[in-house]
């Protein structure tokens, strides 16, 4: 489905008298944070200008809800503006993305919250002009629950914030249904992007300077099942090889099920591909694997691990999941014994959250609390005590990297991430700001290493 908006010129028209600001509060993953972008694309062109926490006018909310916390924050920070409506300022809010999915969500905010002028799900960014102008013309909009849409959002404007680096979504939602996970309802069915809108998009961003891409999906080497004809990541990855200017490729999340040994041989051959893979692991003990519905054993994911491994340089990077329910010590340490196997670059840990919906929510869970807790914090021990040692390999080898830009702590060192997502600090000068260097490393610093650019 193409994005047309006809309330542009009626609201550029009012932007060029009222000079509205927006803002946007972006929560959850990058999936919505490359969401937030075309909102950001939308509201400026439509002639919104960027403002300040405090100082604006439209505030959009792109909320998450993958884990418990995020309600509290959005609706604390409701509050707040809540008083700049009362002494009738000019304030509009919005909120969009996957907690508004959820059916209490939407009733909290019609009866606490009725000063909220914008609620909308996940995949609506057709209809936000719409509910803008709505909102901004004839006052406030009524407030509706709008069901998971099944759409594709075509040629939505996109502000990119990097100057280098950018994502680009390839699949939307998620057809996996793992146990735990709130995603596959809030998120709709999986959707693939047409591989010629991606590399449309990929080469236009190449031709503007871009040298590093992201691409996103919640399973992105589920991409392209959706279509007719066969077409796969790999073949997808290939194409995107072919791009010149473009010369480093991430993506996430490749789910281990799907990652078969096609996409092992492009990733080897690749000469842009980045030489780090998340490899979500969740849990290592076959028997959680199978309640939480991953589709594989502790076994075939290390053998997968082991095989990513042989690649040249290559680093792991994954998610774990703690204290899923009735999880016992014994099957916790599986979970430690795959980490140590693995020896992962960067693990994302969390505690088990219930998400109410999901099939894990109605299972019995004996696991305290503190208990979850001081596993998550056993986990971090182990992982603290791995990464120097990776890192220590690494001191005296050259790495590619992106120069990024200056180093948010000392004016004189710039930063950068090596093929493998390391963080690296080094001396340079601004005519370096988004070449593709090679860096020398000289030192680890666990959180980051020091390097010297090569060449
Ligand atoms: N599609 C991606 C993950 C999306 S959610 C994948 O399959 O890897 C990002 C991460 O949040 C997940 O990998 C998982 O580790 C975590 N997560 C999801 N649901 C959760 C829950 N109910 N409690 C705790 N962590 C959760
Ligand atoms: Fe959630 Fe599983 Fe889908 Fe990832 S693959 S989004 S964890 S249901
Ligand atoms: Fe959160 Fe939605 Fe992403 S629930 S993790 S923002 S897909």
């Amino acid at each position: 489905m193409k994005f047309v908006n006809s309330y542009k010129d009626k609201l550029r028209k009012y932007n060029k008298e009222h000079n509205l600001k927006y803002y946007i509060d972006t929560m959850g993953c990058q999936m919505n944070e490359n969401d937030s972008l075309k909102y950001a694309g939308i509201l400026e062109s439509m002639g919104f200008v960027p403002g300040g926490e405090s100082d604006s006018n439209v505030y959009l909310f792109n909320t998450c809800c993958v884990r418990e916390n995020a309600e509290n924050t959005l609706f604390g920070r409701l509050g707040m503006l809540k008083q700049r409506k009362i002494k009738n300022e000019e304030v509009y809010i919005a909120i969009v993305g996957c907690m508004t999915q959820q059916k209490h969500i939407l009733d909290k905010i019609k009866k606490s919250y009725r000063f909220v002028d914008i609620v909308l799900g996940t995949s609506c960014m057709s209809i936000f002009p719409e509910k803008l102008y709505n909102a901004i013309i004839n006052g406030q909009d009524k407030i509706e629950y709008i069901d998971v849409s099944n759409t594709l959002e075509e040629d939505v404007p996109i502000k990119y914030q990097d100057k280098y680096k950018a994502s680009v979504s390839i699949i939307y939602g998620c057809n996996n249904f793992c146990t735990y996970c709130i995603v596959p309802y809030v998120r709709g069915r999986e959707r693939s992007r047409r591989p010629e809108s991606i590399l449309k998009d990929i080469r236009e961003l190449a031709s503007n300077g871009y040298k590093e891409i992201m691409l996103l999906g919640q399973n992105v080497n589920s991409y392209g099942n959706d279509f007719e004809e066969e077409y796969t990541f790999p073949m997808l990855l290939k194409e995107i090889e072919k791009i010149d200017g473009i010369e480093i490729i991430r993506f996430m999340s490749p789910h281990p099920k799907d990652f078969k040994d096609d996409l092992i041989e492009v990733i080897r051959n690749s000469k842009k591909v980045a030489r780090q893979i998340h490899l979500p692991l969740q849990s290592g003990n076959t028997e959680i694997l199978k309640k939480m519905n991953r589709k594989y054993t502790k076994e075939q994911y290390l053998e997968l691990a082991m095989k990513l491994k042989q690649i040249p340089d290559v680093s792991l990077s994954t998610d774990i999941i703690v204290g899923f329910p009735n999880e016992t010590e014994e099957q916790f340490q599986d979970t430690l014994d795959v980490v140590k196997k693995v020896e992962f670059d960067q693990i994302y840990m969390f505690i088990y959250s219930k998400r109410n919906g999901t099939v894990a929510a109605k299972m019995e869970d004996k696991v305290t609390y503190e208990e979850k807790v001081d596993r998550l914090e056993r986990l971090k021990k182990l992982y603290e005590e791995i990464l120097p040692k990776l890192n220590e390999k690494m001191v005296g080898k050259e790495y590619k990297l992106l120069v990024e830009g200056k180093s948010k702590t000392n004016d004189k060192l710039y930063t950068g991430r090596t093929s493998q997502n390391k963080v690296v600090v080094f001396e340079a000068d601004d005519t370096y700001i988004g070449k593709v260097v090679n860096i020398k490393i000289d030192s680890q610093h666990l959180w980051y290493l020091k390097g010297t650019i090569v060449k």
